[in-house]
């Protein structure tokens, strides 16, 4: 295939990090870029020499694009998302795939009968550590899974690209969920208890922190701490981890410190070197090997390591989670359907 063009459609926190990693590879070309905001747009569009298309849904749908990512806001991704697949492009939706179940399987259903590929973009895929414990999983060195241990609890400054927009369930609860599935299987029930009061105070009408126990539909169980109420300067951005304990063995991820540490005037604090790190110009980490698989997908050399199906199904534990804390009672989940290969 000649180099297949990408347009990416929304240029904020993530929307930057995708333009600058597709247009540093030698595999694909950086074509357009969409954002509601002109400036925004113009001015990223003229630094990695792409073209800026105001319309969201015209840069979905060109003719002379190949492949759309899309990231938008959370609540703001299947507009977009639909009409590049009704063009058939492939496709990337930053998490979480859509803001509710049903959006979700629409857009999984859409891919579905397009035929065509959907990677539902849940960077901790990509994270080495994070890929790590699947690969012992699936190699079968620490045997049946018998419990899992995750943690993701995120700072207030969050907030100071979120102001609120979004819930805790769709921001860090997909990736965690994802995970979980990933490493133990389908999610059979959901217990959650909640606490808010920091980000309130802070003026953001959103929870701080949830508490959820799980079990697994093979027989395991496991607990998840989900968050984002944790002052500045928590090393590593914040805590995070993952502990899976089999049979015959126990695999952890501790995510401290990021190894790096930058001192100037107002004291000491980490720098990025495992997500989006660039190196002369080049984004490694684990957005560079995430955009490497993407592009591999355009060119149709390899399949999404994670599915519009796999993201319905984050969606679908991340939204029970809050179902659960609101009702006090545990939630059952029905079985997903059966995977599809896009
Ligand atoms: N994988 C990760 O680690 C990670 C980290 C942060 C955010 N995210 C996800 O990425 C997505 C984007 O988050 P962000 O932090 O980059 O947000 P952001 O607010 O920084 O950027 C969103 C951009 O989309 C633009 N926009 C808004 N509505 C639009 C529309 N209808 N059409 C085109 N552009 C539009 C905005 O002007 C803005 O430039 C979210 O789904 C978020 O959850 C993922």
């Amino acid at each position: 295939m000649s180099q297949p063009r990408v347009a990416v459609i929304g240029l904020g926190f993530m929307g930057q990090r995708w333009s600058r990693a597709i247009a540093g590879h030698h595999g694909a070309e950086l074509a357009v870029i969409s954002d509601v905001r002109t400036e925004v747009g113009e001015r990223g569009a003229k630094e990695l020499d792409a073209e800026f298309v105001l319309d969201p849904l015209e840069a979905a749908s060109r003719a002379d694009v190949d492949a759309v990512v899309v990231c938008t806001p959370e609540h703001l991704h299947v507009e977009a998302a639909l009409a590049a697949l009704d063009a058939g492009k492939t496709l990337a939706v930053e998490k979480p795939l859509a803001h509710t179940v049903s959006a979700a399987e629409r857009i999984r259903d859409r891919a579905h009968q397009a035929g065509v590929a959907v990677l539902a973009a849940h960077v901790l895929r990509f994270e080495p550590r994070y890929a790590a414990v699947q690969q012992a999983i699936e190699r079968d060195e620490i045997g049946a899974v018998q419990a899992i241990r995750s943690e993701r609890i995120g700072l207030v400054a969050d907030q100071d690209i979120l102001q609120g927009r979004t819930s805790l369930a769709l921001y860090y609860g997909v990736h965690e969920f994802d995970l979980v599935r990933w490493y133990a299987g389908e999610v059979a029930t959901v217990w959650a208890a909640r606490s808010r009061g920091v980000l309130a105070a802070h003026g953001h009408d959103v929870e701080d922190l949830y508490s959820v126990g799980l079990t697994f539909a093979h027989g395991g169980h496991g607990t998840a701490m989900i968050g984002w109420s944790l002052p500045p300067r928590v090393p590593g951005f914040g805590l995070a981890g993952f502990t899976v304990i089999g049979e015959r063995g126990v695999l952890q991820v501790t995510q401290g410190a990021t190894g790096f540490i930058r001192t100037l005037a107002d004291g000491p604090s980490d720098v990025d070197v495992h997500y989006a790190p660039e190196v002369h110009g080049t984004t490694y980490g684990a957005l560079g090997i995430e955009v490497d698989h993407f592009v591999r997908c355009v060119r149709g050399e390899t399949d999404p390591v994670c599915t519009a199906g796999d993201g319905v199904e984050a969606v679908r534990i991340a939204l029970a989670m809050e179902q659960a804390a609101d009702s006090g009672a545990t939630v059952t989940l029905e079985a997903p359907p059966p995977p599809a290969t896009r």
